[in-house]
């Protein structure tokens, strides 16, 4: 895994996230757009989202477009293709009042085990504490934010961790305001990067990661809902967000690869 500056991945991810951070600063006053620390997404797409969504992924050399109408979905992607774009469909996975009802519930009924202990990422947190979340997340396929994300220092967020007596981190799930203030869907929130270390799943971790990074983003900062994309073929992920009351919506996240600059591998699972 190549580091630098609390960058974390392959290589076509870390340009990923400095490209889509330097972008971020032209565009973060446009509520078009949006971003938690991985690229600049498109969160309204309209007539023009083709040729916004080509010219966010020649760019950074990958973008996510959210809140696309499920139903119209496939004609999109074809379009993207024909650009000689990549696309892949995630479903957008939505929750909204009863979802924070349900994570309030779960997170209150908790009980980690006592050779664990939940903590929350910070300005304060170490650098070794940082990339051991990224190490868990690359090891689970999803790809991590930059430390200075994770910490909040760009956008209001949560990262939980839950880490071993060794220190190591074992489960990790996150939570960041990511569009406009001002935008209609100035108060709904990324939500995700869900990922359980092989040895500790199936143990209730992950739900109870999830649901306290709801409760903390709803209670801290006002979310009111929350949105991530999860492939059709994710079926734990799909049943962990439904345990939480996150269920697959009316929109879909379509994200779209520009193999020229970013290659042929995925961004994120
Ligand atoms: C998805 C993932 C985070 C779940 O972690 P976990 O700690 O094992 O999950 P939990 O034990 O908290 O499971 C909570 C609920 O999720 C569902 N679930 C979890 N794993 C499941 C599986 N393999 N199959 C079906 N349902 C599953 C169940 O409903 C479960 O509740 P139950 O055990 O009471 O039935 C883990 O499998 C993982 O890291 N996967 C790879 C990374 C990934 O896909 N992340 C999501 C990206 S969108």
């Amino acid at each position: 895994m190549v580091e630098h500056q609390e960058y974390f991945g392959n290589a076509a991810q870390i340009d990923l996230a400095k490209r889509g951070n330097k972008l971020w600063m032209l565009l973060c006053n446009d509520p078009k757009y949006s971003f938690y620390g991985r690229m600049v997404s498109l969160c309204g797409p309209g007539d023009d989202a083709v040729a916004r969504c080509a010219a966010l992924a020649n760019l950074q050399g990958a973008m996510s477009c959210q809140y696309y109408p499920a139903n119209q979905a496939d004609a999109f992607c074809a379009e993207l293709e024909s650009l000689h774009l990549n696309s892949s469909r995630y479903e957008q996975c939505r929750g909204e009042a009863t979802a924070i009802e349900i994570c309030r519930q779960t997170a209150s009924n908790a009980a980690l085990p006592d050779s664990v202990t939940l903590t929350e990422i910070s300005n304060g947190s170490s650098v070794g504490q940082i990339r051991s979340v990224a190490e868990l997340s690359l090891s689970c396929g999803v790809m991590p934010v930059p430390g200075w994300a994770m910490r909040g220092e760009s956008r209001d967020g949560v990262c939980l961790v839950l880490e071993d007596e060794a220190g190591d981190a074992v489960a990790t799930a996150s939570s960041y305001m990511c569009n406009h203030p001002e935008s209609p869907r100035g108060k709904d929130a990324f939500w995700g990067m869900l990922a359980t270390r092989e040895d500790w799943r199936g143990r209730g971790v992950a739900q109870v990661l999830g649901a306290e990074a709801i409760v903390r983003m709803a209670d801290r900062y006002g979310a009111e809902s929350f949105n991530t994309g999860v492939t059709a073929d994710n079926a734990a992920s799909l049943a962990l967000c439904a345990k939480l009351g996150v269920t697959p919506s009316k929109w879909t996240f379509i994200g779209c690869v520009d193999p020229s600059t970013f290659g042929h591998g995925q961004i994120t699972r």
